[in-house]
């Protein structure tokens, strides 16, 4: 499915990733209603009202407030077409029952956080700019990574780091942060980048030695994985049969779940037996697409019980 040409896709809030392949494999069409749990920027929600035009639907959800306003800008010659909430897509069951809405023909998750999050110092989510150690997707939550780094135990914090970084060194990270706190709080994004310099030493080939405990503590802070385990669920509930569950993942531990989800999922149909990625082309243009993976599914509609 080619990308509308009256689109301009490439924002400064946020490139949506595998644009095409979304389409080709959500496969929007007139009158349809379409769920966009992860709206950012609303890239891929505009692409799906202008293909599924004139009176497709969607309903697109973020944690973040200002995704939504941002969003609204964007999305307001959409009309009623556009319907945006603030919203965890963890909750979709109870959304779409307060929208009394009974089905919807596909589903939509490109996990993880935006371009503007990360670039927004002041949220605290890259350890390329220096800001708070915030890290929270939704600005009504209370939990932030400043928070956990001066209050969870040194096994939690070693836990927290090898579960949700599959970092090597978490027991020396998590020791030095119980010893430092000690003396000075950990406040800003920079002490924790030098902090874990000072365990793993500088940077030395193409990954930072941050990434992995900043991966962590965005997992932890936002309840990542159980958000994406929770949503997968409501999100196949809610599926008309024949719609389908799009999902784009950016580490393993997401694509995990997707995985074994869909495989295990009897109400599914795989659409996706290896995940597809993006193509040199786009990785170049965008390099925050060399991580994605797309996975996809649809919805049957009688599950045969074999006895
Ligand atoms: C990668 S961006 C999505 C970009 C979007 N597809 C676009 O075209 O601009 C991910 C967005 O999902 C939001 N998000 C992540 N987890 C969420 C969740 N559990 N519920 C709702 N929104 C979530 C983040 O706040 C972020 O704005």
């Amino acid at each position: 499915m080619r990308v509308p040409a009256d689109a301009n896709f490439s924002m400064n809030y946020h490139t949506p990733v595998l644009l095409e392949e979304v389409l080709r494999q959500l496969q929007p069409h007139t009158g349809g209603l379409y769920v966009d749990g992860t709206l950012g920027g609303g890239g891929h929600t505009e692409a799906i009202l202008r293909v599924s035009a004139p009176d497709g639907r969607v309903i697109g959800l973020d944690r973040d407030d200002e995704a939504i306003a941002s969003s609204h800008a964007r999305l307001s010659e959409f009309c009623v077409r556009a319907q945006l909430v603030t919203a965890n897509f963890s909750e979709l069951r109870n959304m779409l029952a307060k929208l009394q809405v009974a089905g919807v023909d596909g589903v939509l998750f490109d996990l993880g956080v935006s371009s503007r999050q990360l670039d927004e110092p002041t949220r605290g989510f890259s350890f390329l700019r220096d800001g708070p150690l915030d890290m929270r997707m939704s600005q009504s939550a209370s939990l932030t990574a400043r928070e956990v780094l001066a209050t969870e135990t040194q096994e939690e914090l070693a836990r927290i780091f090898f579960v949700y970084g599959e970092e090597r060194r978490s027991r020396a990270i998590a020791k030095r942060i119980v010893e430092q706190r000690k003396h000075e709080p950990l406040e800003t994004t920079t002490q924790l980048v030098r902090l874990i310099e000072r365990v793993l030493g500088p940077k030395r080939g193409p990954v930072h030695p941050a990434t992995r405990t900043f991966q962590a503590l965005r997992i932890h802070v936002n309840r990542e994985l159980d958000n994406l385990r929770e949503g997968l669920a409501a999100a196949t509930e809610a599926l008309n049969p024949g719609g389908r569950l799009v999902v784009i993942s950016f580490h393993s531990l997401e694509d995990r779940i997707v995985k074994w989800f869909f495989r295990e999922t009897q109400s599914l149909r795989v659409l996706t037996k290896k995940p597809l990625m993006a193509g040199e082309e786009e990785c170049a243009a965008n390099p925050r697409s060399r991580s994605a993976k797309l996975r996809a599914a649809e919805k049957i509609s009688e599950v045969c019980s074999q006895s």
